[in-house]
């Protein structure tokens, strides 16, 4: 695997594998890679000839300055990951190169994609961000098809978006959330849960894992679904500062799981670390 720093190199490490007529799939991470990521990295080995891993923290996206902060980095171990999982060009680039002097466009998918849920807490701002380097990252990889997770349903939702309103020529492909042996979906921002709230963190999972089990038990009621998962988050302590039942293509409220799946979306602070986790209500 190469790492590879600027857009020039990338481009001409990568017109000889175009030449040669590979398919090329690219990874967007913001590194501290894990088995989510590797997951990822893995489903596009399996889709192209050629796998662009990126890296970069992109602070266009964070809405706090002590997360961009906290974020952790250690990119040693990201090139060793990323190679070990199928990658063969790891991007990380310098912030000067994805946002020269000057730098002054930006990407926005509006209305209600970008409105509701982490929108609507983070703020629309954070997914112009993410759309932003996204379609930077599209321009200089010209990716056949990009992999994204699951566990941002709502990222991948509005990059469905921003590719299919802008032609961009690129599949997007969403893989499945990645979960520790306990349920916990993994995350970049998880070493950060210290002592007691890597326990409280399961909230989350546990509060979809309620909602599944009333919907098995016949319940279709949004309300008391969510309140199901409410009540399990509690016991650890946890609130909600979102949990909400949507329409998993585009994000409308639903009053009940009515013979289509449903999106169910959460998102908590656990001491100071925010965390987001979703699942998909099938009703029988
Ligand atoms: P990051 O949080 O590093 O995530 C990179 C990719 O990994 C995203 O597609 C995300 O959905 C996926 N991912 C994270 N945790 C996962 C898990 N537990 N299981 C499966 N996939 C998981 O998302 C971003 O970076 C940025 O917004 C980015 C798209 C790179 C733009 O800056």
């Amino acid at each position: 695997m190469k790492t590879l720093r600027t857009v020039a190199d990338l481009r001409s490490a990568l017109a000889g594998h175009r030449r040669e007529g590979e398919t090329i799939a690219l990874v967007p991470t913001m590194g501290y890679l894990h088995e989510g990521h590797l997951s990822l990295v893995r489903a596009a080995r399996e889709r192209a000839g050629v796998v662009v891993v990126s890296l970069f923290v992109n602070p266009s996206q964070f809405n706090e300055a002590a997360d961009l902060e906290a974020y952790p980095r250690d990119e040693a171990r990201d090139v060793d990951l990323a190679s070990a999982a199928g990658a063969d060009i790891l991007f990380a680039p310098a912030l000067d190169e994805v946002y020269p002097q000057g730098f002054g466009t930006q990407v926005r998918v509006g209305g209600a994609l970008t409105d509701r849920l982490e929108g609507a807490h983070r703020g629309a701002e954070h997914f112009h961000g993410v759309t932003t380097v996204v379609c930077k990252l599209m321009n200089m990889v010209g990716p056949d098809v990009a992999v994204f997770g699951q566990k941002d349903a709502q990222q991948a939702l509005v990059l469905r978006r921003m590719v299919a309103d802008l032609d961009m020529p690129v599949r997007i492909d969403v893989a499945p959330t990645v979960r520790e042996p306990d349920g916990l979906a993994l995350s970049s921002r998880n070493v950060r849960l210290h002592g007691d709230d890597r326990r409280r963190a399961l909230a989350l999972h546990r509060g979809l894992q309620a909602a599944t089990a009333a919907l098995a038990g016949g319940e279709r009621d949004a309300a008391r679904l969510t309140a199901a998962a409410r009540s399990a988050m509690d016991e650890l302590g946890v609130q909600p500062e979102y949990l909400a039942l949507v329409d998993p293509g585009t994000l409308d409220p639903l009053d009940a799981v009515d013979g289509r799946e449903a999106l169910l979306a959460v998102a908590a602070r656990v001491g100071d670390v925010r965390l987001i986790d979703n699942t998909i209500l099938i009703p029988d």
